[in-house]
């Protein structure tokens, strides 16, 4: 069967200016074209326009990595779609694990800036994922059930194609630690079902659900060639070029 083609979407969380953006992209461009991967950056906001401007003619997208539900407003510190859209960004990270546990944000919120990024024709990168504590009590698919229903109650099946859904273990991020491929595979064939009970058997059925956590180019091959992880979410491992480019590249390496 022929493969579809995987997203590796990088996160770059709060770092790179835009300088050291532009330079890491001018790197990355080179390394990754022709690639037939989907190749995605979620960048600092100060660092969207110029990031678009390096990558354009490229095969890079850029996008941002969080956003307000609100047009505008007074809401000081926050970013709004149309801001984003402007700047260059075609899609968005939201509900990422940081944005939860470290800035609290809860799933009515997150529920909200989906429909929003829908509605403006950012594609939103959906994150759900278990922390350790869940994960060791036996609640990893009850939480991660919760967790699409909330975040992506009252979106349209029609939506469906606009979006695209990670897991990250929340255990698994940032710490070295991945989830073994099969046990991964295990989850997303979980998130699976979920989005297709959500959003019917063909929209759900086919989004792609990405892998985060811990990704390196020395296990990337092996999470994406199970059946239902579609790509990968890569934050450390993505702020190198070379680093990036060989994750992007797992296909052709493997073959080697
Ligand atoms: P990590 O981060 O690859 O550094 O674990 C992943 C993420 O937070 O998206």
């Amino acid at each position: 069967m022929a493969s579809k083609k995987k997203v590796i979407a990088g996160n770059w969380k709060m770092f790179k200016t835009g300088e050291e953006a532009r330079a890491t992209i001018q790197e990355l461009k080179a390394a990754v074209e022709g690639t037939k991967e989907r190749v995605l950056l979620a960048v600092p906001f100060t660092a969207i326009t110029p990031s678009s401007e390096e990558a354009k003619g490229s095969n890079i997208e850029i996008g941002a990595q969080n956003m307000n539900d609100a047009s505008e407003g007074a809401f000081t510190g926050e970013i709004a779609a149309g801001m984003l859209k402007e700047a260059g960004a075609t899609f968005v990270i939201l509900g990422h694990s940081e944005r939860r546990h470290v800035f609290g944000e809860d799933d009515a919120f997150i529920n909200r800036k989906v429909l929003k990024a829908l509605q403006e024709g950012l594609t939103p990168i959906f994150c759900v994922g278990e922390t350790l504590e869940e994960r060791e009590g036996g609640k990893t698919e009850a939480v991660l059930k919760n967790q699409l229903e909330a975040g992506l109650k009252e979106v349209a099946k029609t939506a469906a194609k606009d979006l695209i859904v990670a897991y990250e273990p929340v255990w698994a991020i940032g710490t070295g630690k991945t989830a073994t491929p099969e046990d991964a595979e295990k989850n997303h064939q979980f998130v699976r079902g979920v989005l297709e009970a959500l959003l019917g058997k063909k929209g759900g059925g086919s989004l792609p659900i990405l892998y985060g956590g811990s990704v390196k180019p020395g296990n990337a091959a092996n999470l994406l060639s199970q059946k239902n992880i579609d790509g990968v979410l890569v934050g450390g491992a993505s702020l190198k070029a070379e680093e990036f480019a060989q994750i992007v590249k797992y296909n052709e390496k493997a073959k080697v």
